[in-house]
């Protein structure tokens, strides 16, 4: 809307063998834990499903994603909620692989009051969400720049965007070029990081996102193609066997 343009982005993972890059996946989930997380969950996801084959920090020496130290480390940063089986009482305790990413607010009335009254949504599966959602997350993130047209009246706690049904917004802009507020580690595999630039981040927390919105992706296109593979080999012995059977009735 209002002039804005739309960038239709080559993903990664677009296309009949394409798969996630597992270093933007891993610089998405930092973008993620160090601006998106303090409003929005990752509700459908477990840490230990960023360990899985196909995941962000997936090692083939783990073959069970619970004992992958980089996964155990980063269930850990988080707090669960817990019951205490000796009273009942609510203990916080550090998370462990198995538990899912803890809610942030205690319920949408807590969520709502501290976001000016909208409730940030779940994030791990808007990619789905929304039409071309790996390209809407990326727009959505980079269009606050765009230039502000007439006539439209922004309440408090509201922000112009043109990507944003309405065009108007309750999430502030999250990505600002501003020095050292984020900086990217070197991934697990040791390559060094891409400048974090607004592009880049949107870019990796977005590649992150649609890896958790559709983690299986990797397998089923696996699959998808052993199976070409297979029938192409059965219709070749079909079709050696058919020439061998009516060989001399024709
Ligand atoms: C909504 C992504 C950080 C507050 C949304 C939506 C997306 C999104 C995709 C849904 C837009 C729609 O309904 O179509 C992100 C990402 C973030 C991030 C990728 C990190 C880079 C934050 C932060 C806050 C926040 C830190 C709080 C300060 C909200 C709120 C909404 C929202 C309140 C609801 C907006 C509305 O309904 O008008 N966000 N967000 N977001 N986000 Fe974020």
């Amino acid at each position: 809307a209002d002039g804005y343009k739309m960038i239709h982005k080559h993903w990664h993972w677009s296309g009949v063998t394409g798969s996630y890059d597992v270093a933007a996946m891993q610089r998405g989930y930092n973008v993620y834990a160090q601006v998106c997380r303090s409003c929005h969950n990752l509700d459908h996801l477990a840490f230990r499903h960023l360990g899985d084959k196909g995941g962000p920090f997936y090692d083939e020496y783990y073959k069970n994603p619970n004992d992958n130290p980089l996964v155990k480390n980063i269930a850990a940063e988080y707090e669960v909620i817990d019951v205490n089986p000796e009273d009942g009482s609510e203990v916080s305790r550090p998370g462990i692989p198995a538990d899912y990413f803890p809610p942030i607010y205690r319920n949408n009335a807590e969520a709502a009051y501290v976001n000016n009254g909208a409730v940030p949504p779940d994030l791990s599966v808007m990619v789905k969400a929304r039409n071309n959602g790996a390209d809407y997350m990326y727009n959505l993130l980079l269009a606050y720049s765009h230039p502000q047209p007439e006539g439209i009246t922004l309440s408090t706690g509201q922000y112009y965007n043109p990507v944003m049904e309405g065009s108007k917004i309750a999430m502030p802009p999250q990505l600002q070029p501003q020095e050292g507020v984020f900086e990217y580690q070197s991934d697990t595999e040791g390559q060094n990081p891409p400048e974090a630039t607004i592009e880049q981040m949107a870019a990796d927390v977005t590649e992150f996102l649609a890896w958790s919105a559709d983690p299986k992706l990797a397998v089923r296109k696996e699959a998808g193609l052993m199976s070409m593979v297979y029938l192409l080999i059965l219709s070749v012995l079909l079709w050696l066997s058919y020439k061998r059977i009516w060989r001399r009735l024709k």
